[in-house]
């Protein structure tokens, strides 16, 4: 049986203080330290009133079972734990009532939930995806092109993993080129609020309530720019992600602009950060150990593996928040209805119980089940989209670059929802 049924103090502050998310291997020993000694455990806030307090889950078979049970577990009303009180006190004040401050797939529970995901569920599969393959290989080819131009000590971050993924994404939606970067500093805005680096405010050390604000301006300004997109695409459907959305109907009725801005901002925001963070991570992998660099060099059927694994081995979600319906148990510890609980990726995609030597970059582990795109009902819309796009970068690395090599420490970024490396300094030998 597993050890106290709580913690707080500095173990709670190091699961939800986004600086911990930063310092990757200590991250990684306080997930094996609670995972082993207390199992699901309660996280208690140090001042009542600033977060809920919540059932923190680490291992992955509890994560894949909470995950799959989309009738006891329930998205709705708190998606992630940046929610703190104040912000959702404030969301509230903003959406009339809600306390989602954009509402979309990640807030929708059963039956709403399976009608808006099936609008573009279709778009993503890989059948349609290969009808943009070409598209994808092209910015691929002009993403490497610039990098190589760039060296031979470059930041990888800056110029390949954080803009490429965008691109892709803006492509797929319709969005032209030279609106891609409002877009970026947008999620980078809503995404990034957490780290003073990456939130575009200029702001440090910002309150809860500061970049709640931060996060409702760039909703505001993304609504803004989508409205003229939907008018766009209605006049003249393009077969892009955009005109599905902007023409969509559910129950017959047109999407209201809540829903619809709602749809455009999760695929954007999404979309980007999540595999910019596990391309700079596959990228890291590659830097370490050359030898892995030539083999697959060599032989390009070992690329499947190596973003599969970077996927695992990054995980750039590294949590959601699910709500207990009814009354229910896990891991032995019994959860009442009304419950918060955290299903960490991070951790349970670290779980030793499922991965042999989890910290190991591993490209041959077969199968690879991991969570890091999530499982049942919301598992990612866009895994098959992600899998490509990062396949057909690496396929225009390796043609172009001989040996790649670290030329400084990377940096993670501060953030406990979407995280990854901010910055990745290489020295490329273009081939
Ligand atoms: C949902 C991870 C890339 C669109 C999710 C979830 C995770 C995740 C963990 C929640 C799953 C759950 O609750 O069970 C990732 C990772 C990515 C990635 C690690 C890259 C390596 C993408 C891309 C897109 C995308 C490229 C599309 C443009 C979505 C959408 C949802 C989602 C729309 C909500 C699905 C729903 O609630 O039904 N993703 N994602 N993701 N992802 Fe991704």
């Amino acid at each position: 049986m597993a050890g106290d049924a709580v913690i707080q103090g500095d173990l709670a502050r190091a699961v939800i203080d986004p600086a911990s998310y930063a310092e990757w291997d200590t991250l990684l020993d306080t997930f094996d330290h609670i995972r082993s000694e207390h199992g699901v455990v309660k996280v208690l806030p140090e001042d009542k009133g600033v977060f809920d307090p919540f059932w923190l889950v680490t291992s992955y078979d509890d994560v894949m079972r909470i995950s799959k049970d989309n009738q006891t577990f329930l998205n709705h009303p708190r998606t992630v734990v940046f929610s703190l009180n104040e912000g959702i006190e404030f969301a509230k004040a903003m959406t009339g009532g809600s306390p989602h401050m954009v509402a979309s797939l990640v807030t929708f529970d059963a039956p709403v939930h399976m009608k808006y995901r099936k609008l573009t569920q279709e778009w993503f599969m890989p059948k349609n995806l290969r009808s943009v393959e070409d598209e994808i290989r092209a910015l691929a080819e002009k993403t490497v092109q610039k990098l190589v131009d760039s060296g031979p000590e470059v930041d990888f971050v800056p110029l390949v993993s954080a803009p490429y993924p965008l691109h892709v994404v803006m492509q797929i939606m319709g969005v032209p080129e030279e609106d891609e970067p409002r877009m970026l500093m947008l999620t980078q805005q809503m995404f990034g609020g957490q780290d003073d680096d990456l939130n575009q405010s200029g702001m440090k050390d910002m309150t809860p309530e500061q970049i709640t604000q931060l996060v409702a301006g760039a909703v505001a300004d993304f609504e803004k720019y989508f409205a003229g997109i939907t008018a766009e695409k209605r006049a003249n459907p393009t077969g892009d992600v955009a005109s599905t959305i902007a023409n969509a109907t559910v129950d017959g009725e047109p999407l209201n602009d809540r829903d619809m801005m709602g749809y455009y901002i999760i695929l954007a925001a999404a979309g980007h950060d999540t595999t910019s963070a596990s391309t700079a991570g596959a990228m890291l992998a590659l830097a370490k150990d050359p030898e892995q660099f030539a083999r697959v060099k060599a032989d390009r059927s070992l690329l499947p593996g190596i973003v599969e694994e970077a996927i695992r081995w990054t995980s750039p979600v590294q949590h959601f928040m699910r709500t207990a319906a009814q009354d229910t148990e896990i891991g032995g510890r019994q959860i009442r209805k009304g419950d918060w609980l955290m299903i960490n990726y991070v951790a349970a995609n670290h779980d030793p119980a499922q991965f042999d030597d989890p910290r190991r970059f591993d490209a041959a582990r077969s199968p690879s089940r991991h969570l890091a795109f999530g499982a049942g009902a919301h598992q990612c819309l866009g895994l098959h989209l992600a899998r490509l796009e990062m396949r057909i970068l690496f396929e225009a690395l390796l043609d172009r670059l001989d040996s790649i090599a670290l030329a400084g420490d990377p940096q993670r970024s501060k953030s406990t929802f979407v995280g990854g490396l901010k910055t990745l300094p290489l020295r490329i030998t273009p081939s």
